[in-house]
């Protein structure tokens, strides 16, 4: 039984795992992420895989991150939102611990584990889009992830959506992760119960009467309760994604669509929406066959296990 580590480094914290081939964890263990800090980071990966490989004799290692990964899986080209640049990440972790690795977009990773073990397993081709701080998206077709000409395809959260529209920690402007993601739920929220606080009072209690308090929990929290300011919010990302999804079904014809990430636990909030806007403009389509639209299964875990196993499949 080959046993890989799985790496998930994500904005808080650095989790690892060692996973066996049938995607179960054997063992985990995790470190708070060094904030705009290369060498720290890597110095917090490297652990994780000591202590891990301390404990189970392991083959590879493969890691997922956010942003854009070099076709040879070596280097982090770009992260919008971290600001970094041409990485090589690869080479700086393999220096501290002797073991094969593979850097992997973050959503990539999430896309594998779902297609391999969870919500996307009986089909050969799924896409995810990851709503949480930002969008990631990855598409699994004829059952290989999509990786492009250049390692990066698959930045589902950077297609624009508005032209000229809002500026985009990528460069862009009026890209979907402007519109759709935690942040744009929580900015959304923000300046309707500022511009209009009476349709926003659970919201604003929950916020101790400061609309810039508001969180992305607390939407969730107040849409439970009925707020119609929170309410509007979920419809308002929903309406982006929901085109986006229409879009990509069109361009894909994937099996399913999952929604994954942070946003997802608000349930029928975010997916109701989506499926309904997805669905509208679909209208024409409709006795044509098309994907079903579902939350992604695998939860906080999906990382470590998907970066695991395409460590694993790298390996054969
Ligand atoms: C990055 C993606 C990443 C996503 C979620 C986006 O801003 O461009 O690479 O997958 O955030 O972390
Ligand atoms: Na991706
Ligand atoms: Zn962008």
């Amino acid at each position: 039984m080959s046993l890989t580590i799985g790496v998930d480094i994500g904005g808080t914290k650095v989790a690892a795992a060692v996973v066996d081939e049938s995607g179960e964890i054997l063992r985990s263990t995790r470190r708070p992420t060094p904030s705009q800090d290369g060498d720290a980071l890597v110095k917090a990966v490297c652990e994780c895989v000591a202590e891990l490989s301390e404990a189970h004799e392991v083959t590879s290692v493969g890691v997922g991150t956010a942003g854009w990964i070099s076709s040879d899986r070596s280097t982090l080209l770009y992260s919008p939102n971290m600001g970094m640049r041409d990485v090589p990440l690869r080479e700086m972790i393999q220096k501290s611990c002797d073991l094969p690795v593979y850097i992997e977009n973050d959503a990539n990773v999430a896309m594998w584990a779902e297609f391999r073990f969870g919500a996307a397993k009986e089909v050969d081709t799924a896409v995810l889009y990851t709503v949480g701080t930002g969008i990631g998206g990855a598409l699994v077709v004829s059952g290989k992830m999509v990786r492009g000409t250049h390692g990066t395809a698959g930045e589902l959260g950077h297609t624009r959506v508005v032209p000229d529209g809002r500026r985009c920690g990528c460069g862009r402007w009026g890209c979907l992760e402007q519109y759709a993601s935690g942040n744009a739920l929580t900015l959304h929220a923000q300046e309707a119960a500022k511009s209009n606080p009476h349709e926003a009072e659970i919201l604003l209690d929950l916020a101790g009467g400061d609309a810039d308090r508001i969180t992305g929990s607390m939407v969730t929290e107040a849409a439970r309760r009925g707020d119609r300011t929170a309410l509007r919010g979920f419809n308002f990302i929903g309406r982006f994604l929901g085109n986006a999804v229409a879009d990509i079904i069109q361009a894909v014809d994937p099996g399913v669509v999952l929604l994954g990430g942070g946003v997802v636990d608000a349930g029928p909030f975010l997916i109701d929406p989506v499926r309904r806007y997805c669905n509208d403009g679909l209208a024409t389509r409709r006795e044509t066959p098309y994907a079903v639209i579902r939350p992604a299964s695998m939860g906080q875990n999906a990382g470590v296990i998907g970066a695991a196993d395409l460590a694993r499949a790298e390996d054969a």
